[in-house]
């Protein structure tokens, strides 16, 4: 049996511009996903998420159908897609299989689908013996996610192969690790899950409409990250709040905040942390402030206090691996 674990992942700088080929900085949480790989008999894939154990279904995939399927199945769309992308490099599968995946019941919007993704592929190579490096396990493993989800930078698909923080442009033609030795963090969840997609199609549309002011807010939020990948290196963590709560402007400006958003923002720049800024597409999701220690416990919480759940995960964790 293979078992393979990959990391979540915290947005730091750079949402949405990244989608246009602009750069971001990620770190990889040790908020991890595991995926599960057993030989079976039968000349079938067997699939099996936390999702289908709670319906008390099995998804089933003919081998002859893995490299048709072009209808994915909600639950298991990223595995199924993960197997397509497989047999699209390596050819068909042959022997029969039966894949579990597992991770943590709530998943705060930060990356599942990617660290599902990822450790699918990675199980399947080394269960066939494959050598791969970790720049092919990214391009198959991105080629599943934009057949999923159609739009998509890869920054998180690149977080959960490679692990620690790292510094993405240009949809993963530059991928450089970011040595931090420690995060003066605080992580918490607005309470509101959101869809991705539906707010990368938002700022599409307002891009459009507005494209010459978005490009330039685009340009400022590269400026940004730009400056924070200094900043994090060198830990001058005060700058780097400082560029959180820029950045948070600029992604007001292009219109994904929301008042679950603000107020644990808002209370936590209130109550001494350097900055604070939302993570991911916007709408909800995962917020982070930078503070310090003599203020960690007010910034905590006074976030809590605005009904966001503080979450205790550690940040720059590993990338895909075998356990
Ligand atoms: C979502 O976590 C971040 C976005 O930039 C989407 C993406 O990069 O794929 C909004």
């Amino acid at each position: 049996m293979i078992r393979v674990s990959a990391p979540g992942k915290l947005m730091l700088f750079g949402e949405h511009s990244v989608v246009y080929g602009g750069s971001c900085i990620v770190t990889s949480l040790d908020h991890r996903y595991v995926v599960e790989l057993k030989e079976i008999r039968n000349e079938k894939i067997v699939i099996e998420t936390p999702e289908s154990r709670l319906v008390k279904i099995l998804y089933e995939i003919k081998l002859s159908q893995v490299l048709n399927n072009t209808k994915y199945e909600r639950p298991i769309s990223f595995v199924q897609a993960a197997l397509k992308s497989f047999c699209l490099q390596y050819g068909p599968i042959k022997k029969g299989l039966r894949i579990s995946t597992n991770g943590p019941i709530a998943s705060y919007g930060l990356g599942s689908s990617s660290a599902i993704t990822v450790a699918t592929i990675y199980a399947l190579v080394n269960a066939f013996g494959i050598n791969c490096s970790k720049r092919e396990i990214f391009d198959l493993s991105y080629r599943a996610v934009i057949d999923v989800q159609g739009e998509s930078s890869g920054f998180d698909v690149a977080s959960a192969v490679f692990g620690g923080t790292i510094y993405y442009k240009n949809h993963g033609k530059i991928i450089e690790n970011v040595q931090i030795s420690s995060m003066p963090i605080v992580l918490a969840f607005t309470g509101n899950k959101v869809s991705t997609i539906s707010y990368i199609q938002y700022v599409s549309a307002l891009k459009n409409r507005q494209r010459h002011i978005i490009n330039g807010v685009f340009d400022l939020i590269d400026q940004v990250v730009y400056q924070a990948k200094i900043n994090i290196v060198e830990q001058n963590w005060w700058v780097v709040g400082e560029l959180a709560n820029i950045c948070q402007g600029l992604l007001d400006s292009i219109g994904v905040n929301t008042m679950q958003i603000l107020a644990p923002v808002y209370a936590a720049r209130e109550n001494g942390a350097w900055g604070a800024k939302l993570s991911g597409a916007g709408g909800g999701d995962c917020i982070f402030a930078i503070v310090d220690k003599p203020h960690r416990h007010q910034v905590e919480n006074a976030i809590k206090k605005t009904g966001a759940e503080i979450l205790a995960i550690n940040v720059d964790a590993d990338g895909v691996k075998l356990i």
